[in-house]
């Protein structure tokens, strides 16, 4: 299948079509990001584990250091809110199958995912993706109003067609073989363990915005 990769790179403004993964935990440090979009593709920082302070002293580095474009991604959460009764039946089998004592409860589950939005929103990176959720069609006409264009991660064609629908301008299709957790948030997770291959044709299909593929594209 022949792929037109130029809207992507001419939307974007980067040279060649290769997106440098978001990877959440401390691997996409400013250096690395902006390495990349240096090299002429497009570097992404992973800012969903970081408090709002900083996804801002991060992306203030990536700009102090480069001209070019660079994307910025978050998870889309709920808030979660577990009862005990949930922690304990989550916890209770493992901890006693290896002989541990209850753990206490941690204070939070995640940062406040509203806030790291709210502050994405105010630095309004070239390029925001977004993974494990959608955003409605509001919020991302906010961020494209501010001037970034958007990336929804899918890992169905169900997936592809809600971000398409919500407003991304690109979509981000994620096969079975990704690395780290992949981000399905519609439907049954076993199901949509789709390989990446059988993957981009159907989203490419079903979707009229560009197609990014992820997960297990690599070489020596
Ligand atoms: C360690 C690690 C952390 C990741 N964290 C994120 C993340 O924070 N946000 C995201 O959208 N994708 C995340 N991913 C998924 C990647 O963006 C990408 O979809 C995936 O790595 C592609 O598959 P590959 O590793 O086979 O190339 C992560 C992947 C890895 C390996």
């Amino acid at each position: 299948m022949a792929v037109d990769t130029l809207p992507f790179l001419s939307a974007v403004g980067i040279e060649y079509p290769i997106v440098q993964a978001p990877m959440a935990g401390g691997a996409t440090t400013p250096e690395l990001v902006v390495a990349v979009s240096n090299a002429g593709a497009l570097g992404s920082f992973a800012a969903a584990m970081l408090p709002p302070s900083e996804i801002i002293g991060n992306v203030k580095r990536i700009r102090g250091l480069t001209s070019r474009p660079f994307n910025v991604n978050l998870f889309v959460l709920e808030q979660p809110h577990p009862t005990d009764v949930e922690l304990a039946d989550a916890q209770a089998p493992h901890r006693a199958a290896l002989g541990l004592n209850v753990a206490a409860t941690p204070s939070k589950f995640c940062k406040d995912n509203q806030a790291q939005m709210t502050a994405l929103l105010e630095l309004a990176p070239p390029v925001v993706s977004f993974t494990f959720g959608l955003l409605n069609a509001q919020t991302v006409a906010e961020f494209k109003r501010m001037g970034c264009r958007v990336i929804g991660t899918a890992t169905t064609v169900a997936e592809a067609q809600a971000w398409e629908a919500s407003g991304a301008d690109f979509i981000c299709a994620q096969g079975a073989e990704a690395g780290a957790h992949r981000g399905t948030f519609l439907g049954d997770f076993e199901r949509s363990c789709i390989g990446l291959m059988a993957l981009i044709p159907q989203v490419a299909r079903a979707v009229k915005v560009p197609v990014i593929a992820a997960g297990g594209i690599m070489d020596g």
